[in-house]
C-alpha cells in the first residue's frame, strides 16, 4: 500500500501530515510512503530527511496523488476551499483521504469528494474517547494553539506577566482570564500560569472546575441557569440567546479586570457564542489585550476579525485562525502521530478495515463508494442539500 504525502496549498500553510520519525513505524507495517518534494520544508524537515528513511520524493503532485492508496494531507481540499478542490482529480478512486475536511460547512466539496469515488475520514470528527486520545487531531491542535495565544498576548502587551520584585520597585502581576476551558483554554491557563500571570478562568461546564483549579488558576462562578450544560461527548451545548445574554452580564466584571483576555469558547459544529461585546471592551483599561481564539467561527467577541488586528480605545483585539501553523515542527510532529495511528489503527495485515462497530473510523467517516456516509454531516447541510446517507460498507 503507498501513501502520499502532498505538500500544503493553503495561504500561509506551513506544517506537513506526515514528519519523518514516523517513517519508520509506517514501514514496519508493510507500508510504503512517497512525498511531494518540498512538502515539509517550511515545518523544518528537509527531503533528505524523509529520502534517508526509505521514503521516496516525488515532484509531480498529480502523479503523487494519483498513484496513492492513501492520501495524508493536514488539510484535504474541503479545509482548504480555494485551492484545495483542483486536487479533487487526480485522486485515485477507491483511496483513502485522511485530514482535516470541514465537511459540516464544505458540503459542495464534500460532495465532489464522494463523486470521485475517495473514502475520506475528516480527522475534526474523531470522536473524544479515550481510545482515540493518540488520533485525536483538533485537541493536539488546540493545545498549540492555547499555548501560542498567550505568547501573542504577552508579547502586544506593555506589561509583564510574573510579579517582580526589583531595586526599582515591584511589579505586580498580568490578570488573565480565560474564556472556555476546553483543551485550547486549558492550555493557555498553564501556559500564562507558567509566565507567572494570576489567571481565572470560565466555562459553562461545570466539569472542568477541577481542572481549572489544579492548574492554579481561580474558577468564576457565574450564578447562571445553564441546565445540563454538557453533552454525552463531552463538549458544551449551544445556550440560547438569553443564557448568552446573561453570561456577557455576569462576566462583564470579569473582563473589565482583565489585563489579557483569551476567549476559546466553543461548541461544535455551532457559531461562536458572543460573549464580549464592543461595550464590554470600551470597559477594559487601555493597553489590555483580547486573543479571541474562536475568530474562524465567528470570534467570541464582537469586534474581532479573523487574522486581523483591531484596536479600539486602546484595546488591542487579535483573532488568528491559524496558530498551529506558526509552530509547524511541532505541530507537525503532533499532527503527524495523530493520522499514524489512527491509519495503523485501520490497518489490518497490510489492508484496510473499516469496521462499522468501531466508533473511530465510523464517526469520522464522511464518504465512501461514491456516497457521503456520514448522516451527521449531510444531516447538518439544511434542507437545499441533502445528499442521499448511505451506511459505510
Ligand atoms: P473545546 O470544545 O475543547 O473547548 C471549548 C470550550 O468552550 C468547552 O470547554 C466549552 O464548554 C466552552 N464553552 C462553550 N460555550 C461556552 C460559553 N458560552 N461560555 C464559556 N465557555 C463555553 O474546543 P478547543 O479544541 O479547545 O478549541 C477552542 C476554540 O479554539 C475553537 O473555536 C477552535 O476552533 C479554536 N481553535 C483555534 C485555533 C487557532 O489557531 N485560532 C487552533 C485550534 C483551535
Amino acid at each position: 500500500m503507498i501513501i502520499s504525502v502532498p505538500k500544503e496549498t493553503f495561504p500561509g500553510e506551513r506544517r506537513v501530515a506526515l514528519t519523518p520519525s514516523r517513517l519508520a513505524a509506517l514501514t514496519k507495517a508493510g507500508l510504503s510512503v512517497q512525498i511531494e518534494s518540498g512538502a515539509g520544508e517550511a515545518a523544518g524537515f528537509p527531503d533528505d530527511a524523509y529520502r534517508s528513511r526509505n521514503a521516496t520524493i516525488v515532484a509531480d503532485r498529480g502523479s503523487l496523488l494519483a498513484g496513492g492508496d492513501v492520501i495524508l494531507q493536514v488539510r484535504t481540499p474541503g479545509a482548504n476551499p480555494h485551492r484545495g478542490p483542483t486536487d479533487i482529480a487526480h485522486y485515485k478512486a477507491g483511496a483513502l483521504v485522511i485530514g482535516f475536511a470541514e465537511p459540516l460547512t464544505q458540503p459542495a466539496i464534500t460532495q465532489a469528494m464522494a463523486q470521485r469515488g475517495v473514502t475520506l475520514l475528516a480527522v475534526e470528527l474523531i470522536p473524544r474517547i479515550s481510545r482515540a486520545q493518540s488520533m485525536d487531531a483538533l485537541s493536539s491542535m488546540a493545545s498549540i494553539a492555547g499555548y501560542k495565544s498567550v505568547l501573542l498576548a504577552a508579547n502586544e502587551l506593555a506589561r509583564l506577566f510574573p510579579m517582580m520584585m526589583t531595586a526599582a520597585g515591584t511589579i505586580t502581576p498580568a490578570k488573565v482570564l480565560v474564556i472556555g476551558a476546553g483543551v485550547a483554554g486549558l492550555q493557555a491557563i498553564a501556559t500564562a500560569r507558567r509566565l507567572g500571570a494570576v489567571v481565572s478562568a470560565y466555562d459553562v461546564r461545570p466539569a472542568v472546575k477541577e481542572q481549572i483549579l489544579s492548574l492554579g488558576a481561580k474558577f468564576i462562578e457565574l450564578p447562571l441557569e445553564t441546565g445540563d450544560a454538557q453533552t454525552a461527548g463531552g463538549y458544551a451545548k449551544e445556550q440560547s440567546a438569553e443564557q448568552q445574554r446573561r453570561q456577557r452580564e455576569l462576566m462583564a466584571g470579569a473582563v473589565r479586570e482583565a489585563d489579557v483576555v483569551i476567549s476559546t469558547a466553543a461548541v461544535p459544529g455551532k457559531k461562536a457564542p458572543v460573549l464580549i461585546t464592543a461595550d464590554m471592551v470600551r470597559g477594559m483599561r487601555p493597553g489590555s489585550v483580547i486573543i479571541d481564539l474562536a475568530a474562524a467561527t465567528g470570534g467570541n467577541c464582537e469586534l474581532t476579525r479573523a487574522d486581523e488586528r483591531v484596536e479600539t480605545d486602546g484595546v488591542c483585539i487579535l483573532g488568528p485562525t491559524n496558530l498551529p501553523s506558526t509552530l509547524a515542527f511541532h505541530a507537525s510532529e503532533l499532527y503527524s502521530n495523530n493520522l499514524c495511528q489512527l491509519l495503523l489503527h485501520l490497518v489490518k495485515d497490510g489492508k484496510l478495515v473499516f469496521d462499522q462497530n468501531d466508533p473511530i473510523s465510523r464517526d469520522s467517516m464522511v464518504t465512501r463508494d461514491g456516497q457521503v456516509v456520514n448522516a451527521t454531516v449531510s444531516g447538518s447541510w439544511g434542507a437545499a442539500i441533502k445528499p442521499e446517507v448511505k451506511e459505510p460498507t
